[in-house]
């Protein structure tokens, strides 16, 4: 409950949200959902964000939507609302995904989407609203996210196209190779060591068609926000995001190209976010 008074303070419900989510049959869509023969890779297993079981327990499913909204309304501190603030982040970031995917996919039709490290489905129905046209997938290894993604999403009117949910590692999806037009990995990798980012990448490219697009959003290194955190706070971030280091650490523009990435950029989005696209080589 680190972070709750102060979400609560900005107009985000946190312990409400997470109580109607303890109260729902969410665990009926775990059950659904989960794929018993799913292997956690070791860094998964650490305490995170201050969960000892970390993405593994229906306390932190509770509360990862409320999570995901303080990310909005800190990214964007002066909008008037925590609804303007997400319009412009996820805005943002699904701009210079199309603005990628049009300039560089040759007139690859976007017809599906994989979105790795869905958490509870909020980039996801971004997705998916965004292109409603597209098969949209939302992959992740916690399946009691996915289930509270699954509850989420029954609550809301159905889609022509409705959203697939894939309990699985993002580095060793066992999908099809070249069958997405589109592949978005959210606010994922600063959860992940160098090792796995690599893995992350490979299996992206692997599963992308020819002019494909790849888009990466996360805290950016060069943002003036991010540079001038205080050393207490950055130490408080770091004890509850183990890989942090790493992924600052992490050239990942270069980390693209050298997994085979053409076109690769990276654009300030919001003032703490950058958004990194590459495209696959076109045949
Ligand atoms: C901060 S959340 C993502 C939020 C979401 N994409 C959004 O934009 O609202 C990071 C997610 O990445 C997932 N994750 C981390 N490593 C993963 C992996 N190797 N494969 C699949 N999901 C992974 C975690 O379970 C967690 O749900």
């Amino acid at each position: 409950m680190n972070y709750c008074s102060t979400a609560e303070k900005n107009g985000i419900a946190w312990r409400d949200m997470a109580k109607e989510i303890l109260a729902s049959e969410c665990y009926k869509e775990k059950d659904a959902v989960e794929n018993p023969s799913v292997i956690y890779p070791e860094y998964y297993l650490k305490p995170f964000h201050a969960y000892t079981q970390g993405n593994l327990s229906w306390e932190a499913a509770a509360e990862v939507e409320a999570a995901t909204m303080s990310v909005c309304r800190r990214a964007i501190p002066s909008a008037a609302s925590l609804e303007e603030a997400t319009k412009v982040m996820r805005g943002n970031w699904l701009q210079a995904i199309e603005d990628h995917h049009n300039q560089n996919s040759g007139g690859l039709a976007v017809s599906d989407i994989l979105d790795i490290g869905c958490s509870c489905g909020v980039s996801t129905r971004f997705l998916a609203d965004k292109f409603p046209c597209a098969n949209v997938t939302g992959l992740d290894l916690s399946p009691y996210f996915l289930a509270v993604a699954e509850y989420k999403e029954k609550l809301r009117p159905s889609r022509a196209k409705p959203i697939k949910w894939l309990h699985a590692n993002g580095e060793e999806t066992g999908l099809l190779s070249s069958t997405f037009d589109i592949i978005s990995l959210a606010f994922v990798i600063h959860e992940c060591p160098q090792y796995a980012i690599r893995g992350l990448l490979k299996e992206a490219y692997r599963l992308l068609r020819p002019g494909g697009t790849v888009a990466l959003t996360d805290n950016s290194p060069k943002s003036k926000v991010i540079q001038n955190l205080s050393p207490v706070l950055f130490t408080l971030m770091k004890s509850t995001e183990p890989h942090l280091d790493e992924y600052y650490l992490l050239d990942l523009e270069k980390a693209m190209q050298e997994t085979g990435f053409v076109n690769v950029r990276s654009i300030l989005t919001d003032p703490r976010h950058r958004t990194v696209t590459g495209s696959i080589p076109r045949l």
